[in-house]
């Protein structure tokens, strides 16, 4: 076991009827004067704002608007974040909606809280100071990014060509309080739904496996969390307002992201990096959905490291008997089982479904490897020429 230090400070309010504490919870944080953030109009429709504006009015908070926050969110919005929020003195954020939106308002709060451009950070890896914190709260509406609870913020810069995909990893971006209502997810497309269940199997597979030291709590916990959502997922997609379904899988999103199943390990997050460049490079394409395509393909290329790795977890999660004598074939057969679960829920497993073709690669090859020069650490560098044989598994 890797010495660590786990630090989850975000306070989670769970359950039916939480949007009735929100506007308290802000306000014992200092909150007078709060952005309410969403998206592209799903929290209207289902009345949710109505809940969330209640609370904060009956707790003497004062609110201002800014909707229309889009999947893989972008700095220029942000950017019209920033100026809203100086011009309003608000000095609360809260994001009411998945990934995109918190993401777009923990970048708010960097921007605010900085003086500087969030991007700035994104661009370089940097992050800013310790003490550099805005409050930032959250309404979660779709389980799937686990930014809830995570120290990143994922960006797309849509002022360069081609645009990038980027994050800042800081404990400066955690959020303060969340607030998961599992109803509140009961409206999520099946797609959607899918691509939350991949994302939450990936944060937590990022960390089980390519990382070094072995901890046999931390990846039993990792292993109780997939088969969880594994089973949870069937069931939210067959039937959207399963209680307890949708449940499990707004409660794994939360801890598969923040630390939790990877204490002791080191942590590379290979499949996440070969994504981000996919779905800056084409916005229609959704998070998880990249993900569903690319970490099949990359299991099968890298198997070969750390085969003992992928037998445990093909036995142990996708109930696959163990091959003693040979045990590549176990692991073999849980890409296989993963890849057939994915297809199940209705994910896609191949670029083309993605809309790709072999025309696209290079661009997305190049930004990935900043032009061949900066590999993807995994168990092995992945250069161009691994990264197109990676494609080539996934066509
Ligand atoms: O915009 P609205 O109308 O709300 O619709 C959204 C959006 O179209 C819809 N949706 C959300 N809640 C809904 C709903 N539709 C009906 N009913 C509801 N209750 O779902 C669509 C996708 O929303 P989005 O926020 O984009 O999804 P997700 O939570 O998957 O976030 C994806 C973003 O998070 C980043 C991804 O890269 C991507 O940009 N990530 C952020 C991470 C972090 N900060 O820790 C880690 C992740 O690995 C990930 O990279
Ligand atoms: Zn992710």
């Amino acid at each position: 076991m890797q010495n660590f230090t786990y630090c989850a400070p975000t306070k989670v309010i769970f359950g039916r009827g939480v949007e009735s504490q929100i506007g308290t919870e802000l306000r014992a944080r200092g909150a007078s004067r709060v952005l309410l953030h969403f998206g592209g109009g799903s929290v209207r429709k289902t009345g949710l704002l109505d809940k969330v504006t209640a609370s904060l009015t009956e707790a003497g908070l004062s609110y201002v608007e800014l909707g229309g926050v889009s999947p893989n969110p972008k700095l220029s919005f942000i950017h019209q974040g920033i100026d809203l929020c100086r011009k309003e003195g608000v000095d609360f954020i809260l994001a009411v909606g998945g990934g995109s939106v918190i993401d777009s308002a923990k970048a708010i709060g960097v921007g605010l809280v900085t003086g500087n451009d969030p991007w700035q950070y994104a661009s370089t890896g940097t992050h800013p100071e310790d003490d550099q914190v805005f409050p930032v709260g959250v309404v979660l509406t779709i389980s799937a990014a686990g930014s809830e609870m995570s120290n990143s913020d994922v960006i797309t810069n849509d002022l360069l060509t081609p645009w990038v995909k980027q994050g800042i990893t800081s404990e400066t971006v955690r959020p303060l309080v969340a607030f998961l209502n599992p109803e509140n997810t009961f409206t999520v497309s099946k797609f959607q739904t899918g691509c939350g269940v991949v994302d939450i199997m990936m944060h937590t597979l990022e960390r089980y496996l390519t990382g070094e030291g072995d901890c046999a709590l931390t990846e039993r916990i990792a292993e109780a969390l997939m088969v969880s959502v594994r089973e949870a997922g069937r069931i939210a997609i067959e039937h959207p307002d399963d209680y307890e379904a949708r449940a499990t899988l707004m409660w794994a999103s939360s801890l598969s992201h923040n630390d939790l199943t990877g204490c002791g390990k080191t942590r590379k997050f290979p499949v996440h990096k070969l994504e981000h460049p996919v779905s800056a490079l084409h916005d229609s394409v959704s998070h998880g959905a990249g993900l569903s395509v690319l970490f099949p393909a990359w299991a099968q290329y890298v198997m070969q490291y750390d085969i003992a790795k992928f037998a445990q977890l093909a036995n142990r999660v996708w109930d696959c008997p163990m091959d003693f004598d040979y045990p590549e074939r176990t692991a073999a057969a849980g890409i296989d089982a993963m890849k057939r679960y994915f297809t199940e829920i209705g994910m896609p497993t191949h670029l083309s479904e993605l809309g790709l073709t072999p025309a696209d690669y290079d661009d997305i090859i190049a930004l990935t490897t900043k032009n061949n020069t900066r590999p993807v650490k995994s168990y092995i560098d992945l250069y161009a020429d691994e990264i197109r044989a990676i494609y080539a598994l996934a066509e």
